[in-house]
């Protein structure tokens, strides 16, 4: 008896395998994430937003909100990296309604590429059809001084792996989803717009994915600039990626924390990228508001 009951438990996990991933990917478990957050509002937030490190503080501006602890979402991937608060937050944002992601977990950190993107799955299953993303990132262009913003244009991934490793599901997007214009052109010259408007630099770069943790050797940094990167970061590829597997339009937006490793003298410090982020999560939160209204008469899609 007891040995057929192992042999059910065996085929089940090979057919969740085969069928679609283990662990996070399957639409049980989807559900029940969903229903955990809806008990919690009755807000359909149309735009998600991520904060990236040290940018925290954004959240703040977010009126009439809710916040839920990743801890208390089912199956939600728990934050581990400094300057990540863990937290979803459910609300207003120039009378837009928006769900902030107030820290998201790495690749760094042990997660495995389904578990990081997981959280992406569940906007798109909310009903949202815009993602905004932030970071914060190396300055590779020379011409980038850490405290500039930088829209972010194209990337090149060099994680090493991709997150749409595995068997598709077809309800969330096809196999080989194009990537051309994986982050919106109009989008993008909305918040060159916006920036322009408050007087607010913000350069237009491609973003090179590095896993990390440890950061870019100089060698590294020079092989990226010459691959056409102006920035290097740790984050934000495996989202975008999903996010436009889900045919949601994207918005990603870099800070940057500090010249990238070898750019000038002296070492990297993580305490050095947290103080710079902090500095520059008011302009950032002020593109985000810029972008907000000037999207919000078309935004919902879906
Ligand atoms: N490299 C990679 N990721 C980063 C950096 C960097 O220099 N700064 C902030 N995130």
């Amino acid at each position: 008896m007891t040995v057929f009951t192992h042999a059910q438990d065996l085929i089940k996990t090979i057919r969740e395998v085969t069928e679609g991933g283990i662990g996070m990917l399957n639409a049980e478990k989807t559900a029940e994430t969903l229903a955990a957050i809806s008990r919690r509002t009755t807000l359909r937030p149309k735009v998600g937003i991520i904060l990236g490190s040290g940018l925290g503080s954004a959240a703040e501006a977010i009126e009439n909100s809710v916040a839920v602890p990743y801890d208390e979402i089912p199956y939600w991937p728990r934050t581990t990296a400094i300057g990540h608060a863990g937290r979803l937050v459910i609300g207003t944002l120039e009378d837009v309604p928006v769900v902030v992601m107030q820290g998201r977990v790495h690749f760094y950190e042990g997660y495995m590429m389904d578990e990081i993107t997981f959280p992406i799955r569940i906007l798109g299953e909310m009903g949202v059809g815009t993602l905004i993303a932030t970071n914060a990132a190396g300055g590779v262009n020379l011409t980038y001084a850490p405290g500039d913003l930088a829209v972010i244009k194209d990337h090149i991934n060099l994680m090493g792996t991709n997150p749409l490793i595995g068997a598709n599901n077809n309800k969330w997007g096809p196999r080989f989803p194009d990537m051309t214009y994986a982050y919106d052109e109009e989008y993008i010259a909305s918040a060159l717009d916006v920036a322009d408007t408050l007087n607010i630099r913000l350069h237009q770069g491609v973003y090179m994915a590095f896993s990390g943790p440890s950061y870019e050797t100089p060698a590294e940094i020079r092989m990226s600039r010459a691959l056409g990167a102006d920035l290097v970061g740790m984050s934000t590829v495996p989202e975008v990626i999903v996010a436009n597997h889900m045919g949601m339009r994207v918005l990603a937006i870099s800070c940057v924390a500090n010249y990238a490793a070898g750019v000038k003298e002296g070492k990297l410090h993580h305490q050095e990228v947290l103080d710079a982020m902090s500095k520059s999560a008011d302009l950032m939160i002020k593109v985000i508001r810029g972008f907000l209204r000037k999207i919000a008469p078309n935004v919902g899609r879906y």
